[in-house]
């Protein structure tokens, strides 16, 4: 045994989740340092195998700096999920997380970490909705009116008392993180709202207000593809877990299909000397096709069949979407026979065709079991 006294556990561990910020690191931990001076802090850069080396620099960083550490992950994605695996790596007391792009005002940190650590928080936000807090320099038009919209359906759905559930920046006790942590959804950006969403309601919430800075270098990553996460986040959160954030997007993708096999159906019957029976399979083929395609580019991207893979997952797709169409066929017929409502019939022939499809294609053509 040595005989040197270990150094002082940290208070917070803070995390910086990164993909491609190798230009802003350095200054952004500057930064951390200088607000937080006099406190134990650590930070955690949990970073998704940025193709910019993020990682290998903040390694490089953390030899010369026992508060740094970093997580790099590998063959994964997602804001949320990066910020719940650095959490749990903390033995902190205090956890919290920011941007590392700089659009977050590190000065108010010292306050944040106060509120908490005399006991008048168990979270606390860095908001850009209340009095003194502002995103429109940071923000294009078309992304502050999303964002809006967004934090309007959260507090209707979630937290009607917390005014920026859709902030990337905020301070918490670790303790009742670690209670809820298995039920958080490591996919999307909105890790807050689901916190506050799986939260007991008498987690007592405050909110700092900042100015949302522009960002310099990089991009953001906040596309479609996280907005559509978001109402997926909703849905399963208002249905108690019922329906899975993904379905929303097969149901997106089944509609679409819909109007796919509609088109293909014109097309066959107007261009060819086919009879109605034909032209049908074929459109069932080509909806069937393209909702594969889009499904495993879209829906399961972190699963996506790649190369050989994708033949048989094909095969199995249109195995399990026939099974589908006889279902759909048979509900509808028994709804049509007891209710003679013929809307009603096909409706909850779709509703059933399109859960059993969803169903069995994650387990079996994606192989997720959640
Ligand atoms: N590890 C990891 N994995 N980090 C990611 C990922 C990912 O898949 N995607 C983004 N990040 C990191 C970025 O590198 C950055 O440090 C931070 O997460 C925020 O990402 P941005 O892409 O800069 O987000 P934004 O500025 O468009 O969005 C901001 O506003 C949203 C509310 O409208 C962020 O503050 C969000 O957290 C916030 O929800
Ligand atoms: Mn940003």
């Amino acid at each position: 045994m040595s005989e040197t006294t270990p150094l002082p556990a940290p208070e917070i561990t803070l995390i910086l989740p990164t993909f491609n910020e190798r230009k802003n690191l350095v200054e952004m931990i500057n930064r951390i340092a200088f607000a937080l001076s006099g406190v134990a802090w650590e930070v955690v850069v949990v970073d998704d195998n940025s193709p910019d080396g993020t990682s290998a620099l903040a390694k490089d960083l953390a030899q010369h700096d026992t508060r740094i550490r970093c997580i790099r992950r590998v063959n994964r994605r997602g804001l949320a999920g990066a910020c719940i695996e650095g959490f749990l790596s903390s033995s902190a007391p205090i956890v919290g997380v920011m941007d590392a792009d700089l659009q977050h005002d590190e000065s108010i940190l010292p306050r944040m970490l106060s509120l908490l650590q005399s006991g008048q928080a168990d979270l606390v936000v860095g908001s850009r909705h209340v009095n003194g807090g502002s995103a429109t320099e940071g923000f294009s038009v078309l992304r502050a009116g999303m964002s809006q919209l967004a934090t309007w359906l959260a507090r209707r759905v979630f937290r009607p008392d917390v005014a920026d559930m859709m902030s990337g920046f905020f301070m918490m006790k670790r303790a009742p993180l670690e209670a809820i942590a298995p039920t958080l959804n490591p996919s999307g950006f909105k890790i807050l709202a689901d916190i506050l969403a799986s939260s007991p309601r008498s987690l007592r919430v405050a909110e700092i207000p900042y100015v949302f800075r522009p960002r310099l270098a990089g991009e953001s990553k906040l596309d479609g593809k996280v907005a559509l996460d978001f109402v997926g986040l909703l849905l399963n959160k208002i249905t108690r877990g019922i329906i899975p954030a993904r379905f929303i997007f097969f149901a997106i993708v089944g509609g679409t299909g819909l109007l796919v096999h509609l088109a293909t159906l014109l097309l066959a019957l107007d261009g060819f000397d086919i009879t109605f029976g034909t032209a049908e399979t074929a459109a069932t083929l080509v909806a069937m096709s393209t909702n594969f395609f889009v499904n495993n580019m879209v829906t399961y991207r972190q699963a996506r069949l790649k190369g050989w893979a994708i033949l048989p997952g094909l095969l199995l797709f249109y195995v399990v979407c026939s099974v589908g169409a006889v279902t759909n066929i048979g509900a509808a017929m028994w709804v049509f026979g007891e209710l003679h409502n013929w809307w009603l019939a096909a409706l909850v022939g779709v509703a059933i065709a399109s859960v059993w499809n969803y169903t069995l294609s994650s387990l079996f053509v994606w192989r997720q079991t959640s």
